[in-house]
């Protein structure tokens, strides 16, 4: 008699799953890199640049944890991701920032390829998770292409760079007041 194998139900297919655990190492890879940016702007004085970036790590863990629950609730596996080559040393404030913002275009660009991969395949539920993630990241863009436009805005000559860290704690704000003119829920 053939020998019944027992197959866990699941709710994602095998590449999705393979997807949303390359999206998990995107999320611990920001994590770290943030945390990494942190401490060198605590080293070199920029005191609210660190802050904004010591919660931006946080928050992208939580991106991260997001993505594991989903991952384990749909059937599948979340791995936890092997995080190495993290950068240690910055030029100046502008390239943290300068970095973030291409690194965030990149994590956009990820999370819409999944998008789309989803709606291919009449992923329903996956495709709806992600729309949080769509939106996040539109606001992360946002935050950080501010956040390098404050450089050539302020310059970086004299009590510039002093400023630019000053503005920097208010980019959150900036971001929440964007976000409530073009939000779904607004007309
Ligand atoms: Fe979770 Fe900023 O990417």
């Amino acid at each position: 008699m053939k020998k019944q194998t027992y197959t866990p139900a699941r709710s994602i297919t095998p590449e999705i799953e393979a997807m949303l655990n390359k999206q998990i190492v995107m999320e611990g890879k920001s994590s770290a890199a943030y945390l990494s940016m942190a401490s060198w702007c605590d080293t070199q004085g920029y005191e609210i640049s660190a802050e904004f970036l010591y919660k931006h790590s946080e928050e992208e863990r939580h991106h991260m944890l997001k993505l594991f629950r989903y991952v384990n609730a749909a059937g599948g596996h979340a791995l936890q991701p092997e995080v190495t080559g993290i950068k240690h040393e910055f030029k100046s404030l502008r390239e943290v920032f300068e970095l973030v913002l291409f690194h965030e275009i990149e994590v956009t660009k990820s999370i819409n390829t999944i998008v789309d991969q989803c709606l291919q395949i009449k992923d329903f539920a996956t495709f709806n998770f992600l729309q949080w993630y769509v939106n996040e990241q539109r606001e992360e863009e946002t935050l950080a292409r501010r956040a390098v436009e404050i450089f050539d805005i302020i310059g970086e000559e004299g009590v510039g760079l002093w400023m630019i860290d000053q503005e920097v704690g208010k980019l959150e704000a900036y971001a929440a007041r964007v976000s409530g003119k073009i939000g779904p829920d607004r007309g």
